[in-house]
C-alpha cells in the first residue's frame, strides 16, 4: 500500500516508564505499521505491549509513561503536536477506542442515549432532535433491538452484549475514520463474541474505514482481518496475511497459533510462552 493511502502511519514508536533504579523501561520498543482503510490485527501475549501501543494512538498513556516517535501520523497530521484539547477532539471524532468491557467504559449513572449522544453534544452543532435521530440511528445499526426504549435505559439493565453495542455505537456515531478495539470481546461469551465481531467487521467495511485490532484469539484474526502484526516484549517480530497464519513460519507465530484459546481456556490470560523456542533462534 502508498503511504499516502495510510490513515495512520507509525514509525519509531517507543513507550517508557521510570523504572525502579531511575533507568527507564521500555515496553515498547520503536514499532513501525501503517493502517488504511483495512483491518490490521495486532496480536501478542499478555505484556507483550499491545494497549499501551493503542493508547498512545490515543494520546491515552497513563503517566508518568512517555511517548516517543519518528512520527505518528494520522490523516496527514502529526499527532505527537497534539494539545491536549486537540487529543480529545480527535478522539471524539476521527479515532475511536472500543475496549474490552462495556462495565468499565459506559458511566453507570448515564442513561445510554445520553451516553451515546455524548460525542455529538460535545463536537457537533446538532440540535437536540437531530441528536436524538442519529442516536436511535446509530443504536439500531449496531443491532439494539428497540432504540426508543433502550435509550432512556441504565446500563446495569444490559446484558455484556448489548453492554458492547451500545459503546460501539458510542464510538461509530461521530464517523470515525479508524476504529481501534482493543480486546473488544473478550468480556463475552463465546456465542456473541463472533457476533459482535461481524458486526464491527460488517460496519468498518460498509463505512470505509480503517480498523486496528487487538486480540489473542488468533482464529478470529485469521477469520476477520487482512493483515496481522506479531508483537513480542515490545517489538513487531512477525508481519503476515491474516490467511497465512496457520501456516506462519516464525516460530512465536506458530506458537501462538498452537495454544489459541479453546472453548476450554477462553477467557483465561494466554499463557506466557515458552521463550527457548526464540532465544534458541539464530
Ligand atoms: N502504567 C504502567 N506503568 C508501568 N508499566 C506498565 C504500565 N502499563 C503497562 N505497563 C507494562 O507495559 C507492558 C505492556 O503492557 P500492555 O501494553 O498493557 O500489554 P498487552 O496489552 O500486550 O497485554 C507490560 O509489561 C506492563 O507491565
Ligand atoms: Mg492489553
Amino acid at each position: 500500500m502508498a503511504l499516502n493511502d495510510s490513515l495512520l502511519d507509525v514509525r519509531g514508536l517507543r513507550v517508557r516508564f521510570p523504572g525502579r533504579d531511575g533507568e527507564p523501561v521500555e515496553v515498547v520498543k520503536g514499532i513501525d505499521f501503517t493502517v488504511g482503510t483495512e483491518k490490521v490485527a495486532l496480536v501478542g501475549e499478555s505484556g507483550s505491549g499491545k494497549s499501551l501501543t493503542a493508547r498512545a494512538l490515543l494520546g491515552l498513556v497513563p503517566h508518568p509513561g512517555q511517548v516517543i516517535a519518528e512520527h505518528l501520523r494520522f490523516g496527514g497530521n502529526e499527532l505527537l503536536r497534539l494539545s491536549a484539547r486537540q487529543w480529545q477532539a480527535l478522539r471524539g471524532t476521527r479515532l475511536s477506542l472500543v475496549l474490552q468491557d462495556p462495565k468499565y467504559s459506559l458511566n453507570p449513572v448515564l442513561k445510554v442515549g445520553a451516553q451515546v449522544e455524548e460525542v455529538l453534544v460535545l463536537h457537533t452543532r446538532l440540535g437536540r432532535r437531530e441528536r436524538r435521530e442519529k442516536v436511535l440511528h446509530m443504536l439500531d445499526a449496531v443491532g439494539l433491538p428497540n432504540p426508543t426504549a433502550l435509550y432512556n435505559s441504565y446500563p446495569h439493565q444490559l446484558s455484556g452484549g448489548m453492554g458492547q453495542r451500545v459503546m460501539l455505537a458510542a464510538m461509530l456515531i461521530n464517523d470515525p475514520r479508524v476504529l481501534i478495539a482493543d480486546e473488544p470481546t473478550s468480556a463475552l461469551d463465546s456465542s456473541l463474541r463472533d457476533q459482535m465481531l461481524e458486526l464491527i467487521m460488517g460496519l468498518v467495511e460498509q463505512r470505509g474505514m480503517g480498523l486496528l485490532l487487538i486480540s489473542h484469539d488468533l482464529p478470529l484474526v485469521a477469520k476477520y482481518c487482512d493483515r496481522v502484526m506479531v508483537m513480542y516484549r515490545g517489538q513487531i517480530v512477525d508481519r503476515c496475511q491474516a490467511t497465512d497464519l496457520a501456516t506462519a513460519s516464525h516460530p512465536y507465530t506458530r506458537t501462538l497459533w498452537n495454544c489459541r484459546p479453546s472453548a476450554l481456556t477462553y477467557g483465561q490470560a494466554l499463557p506466557t510462552l515458552d521463550r527457548s523456542v526464540l532465544e534458541e533462534r539464530p
